[in-house]
């Protein structure tokens, strides 16, 4: 029996099912699109957070490589004041959960640039140690069992570990409290993440739980200076004026969500994407110190954990000859551009030294660009060179994905290794 081969008529991304394929069958019908029809126009898309009433915006994508950092690059035409996901979100939730990511200059420069400092590569040096102690101590509690969820053992731990010090959360209850809304958030379309909620119950229960600890941490800060981030948010200033206490919660969430649900995807899309491809495995195995960086941006770009972000356009402006209208959504497919064929050879080889690998998982450029992205790499590259010196033959063929549109994530990895022996 022959399979039809899909044309890029037969693809909807605005389709909740779509988002419940295999990876490899989005891949595939990205490259469709790539092919036949860059730039389309999609109706709105099925949508848990907004009645049927008030969703009615449609959107254009881009699947090309090069339009994404076109885009991305400018801000200008490509505003994201409206919103960041291909879905609309009810306009009070974009105001208390998004802050700086959905602004444009100059109020995105300033509240940006209150957070440089802390994220300057010279920092994330200084973390680097201590990030590694974080990922050696979760490899030791794990290592010996033998067999386990990967994502409640490593995954969700290392960055909620490195976020609690990083923020100064004490321990217990506030700090897992947070964590757990951090990851959660995200995770509005995926009906385990959801369980008895509504999408919409979810999205502002985390949202609520993520401000009720910025504002029980902000006086507290404000009285007893410590040596974090938030701290630094508290005090910094500019134009002779300091954040307020609701755009410092909204920068709260903001930094809470991008940390955590981010990295902890990767790193287990990294140990699946390891097993279903063992000879790229053994060859990081083999030289682990001197593969280690490449093979992280190779599960960077493979993984693509943030699959779109989204910019509203400010004037009329054509991409491959669609017209596209001043205030239509555009959606930047970062998915499509780590496989885009005119810029990497072979993009369906999983290849760790693939080198260059100008890959967009941290977006395409522009003032945008990811804040964490030093932290993130120094995360996965001590998580993998823990995992793959001391349980080598970790194997985990079967995740659990999460059905979702704008976090391609992993619900559950069961794995098994060889324990190590103490
Ligand atoms: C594998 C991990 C990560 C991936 C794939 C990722 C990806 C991205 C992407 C694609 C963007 C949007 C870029 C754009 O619109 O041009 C972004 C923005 C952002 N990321 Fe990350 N990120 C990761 C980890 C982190 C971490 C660890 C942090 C913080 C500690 C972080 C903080 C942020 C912030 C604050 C923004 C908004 C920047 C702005 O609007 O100016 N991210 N990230």
């Amino acid at each position: 029996m022959t399979t039809a081969i899909p044309t890029h008529r037969d693809i909807d991304l605005s389709d909740k099912n779509f988002w419940a394929k295999s990876p490899e069958e989005r891949d595939a019908a990205f490259a469709v699109l790539r092919r036949e029809n860059p730039v389309p126009w999609s109706r709105p898309a099925d949508s848990d957070l907004l009645p049927p009433e008030q969703n009615t915006k449609g959107f254009w994508s881009l699947t090309k490589y090069e339009d994404i950092r076109f885009a991305s690059r400018h801000p200008e035409i490509f505003s994201s004041a409206q919103g960041i996901t291909m879905e609309d979100f009810p306009p009070e939730m974009i105001h208390i959960a998004q802050s700086f990511i959905a602004m444009d200059a100059p109020r995105h420069t300033q509240l940006r640039g209150i957070t440089q400092d802390a994220f300057k590569p010279r920092n994330m040096r200084r973390l680097q140690s201590w990030v590694q102690g974080h990922a050696r101590d979760l490899v030791s509690e794990m290592a010996h069992l033998g067999e386990g969820d990967f994502v409640e053992l490593v995954s969700v731990q290392l960055p909620g570990r490195i976020f609690g010090s990083f923020f100064g959360l004490p321990p217990g209850e506030i700090h897992d409290k947070t964590i757990n809304a951090a990851q959660r958030l995200l995770g509005w379309t995926d009906p385990q993440v959801r369980g008895d909620q509504t999408a919409l119950e979810l999205f502002a229960g985390a949202v609520m739980d993520l401000h009720e600890t910025a504002g029980l941490l902000i006086p507290e800060r404000r009285a007893n200076p410590g040596d974090d981030l938030l701290t630094w948010m508290v005090q910094a200033e500019f134009d002779g004026k300091k954040m307020t206490d609701d755009e410092l919660k909204g920068f709260f969430v903001l930094l809470a969500v991008a940390a955590n649900d981010t990295t902890r995807h990767a790193s287990a899309h990294a140990i699946h994407t390891f097993s279903k491809f063992p000879q790229q495995r053994e060859l990081l195995v083999a030289d682990v110190p001197g593969r280690v960086d490449s093979a992280v941006e190779e599960v960077l770009r493979w993984s693509s954990v943030l699959a779109h972000m989204r910019r509203t356009a400010t004037q009329d402006v054509t991409v491959r000859g669609s017209e596209i209208k001043a205030g239509d959504k555009v959606v930047l497919w970062y998915m499509s551009a780590n496989r885009d064929e005119e810029i990497f050879d072979d993009p369906f080889t999983f290849d760790i030294t693939r080198n260059p690998n100008p890959h967009l998982a941290f977006g395409g450029g522009g003032p945008h660009f990811c804040l964490g992205a030093a932290l993130a790499r120094t995360m996965l590259r001590s998580l993998l060179t823990e995992v793959y010196t001391r349980i080598p033959d970790i194997h985990a063929p079967d995740p659990n994905f999460q059905v979702a549109n704008f976090i391609n994530g992993i619900n559950n990895l069961p794995a098994t290794w060889t324990p190590e022996q103490s």
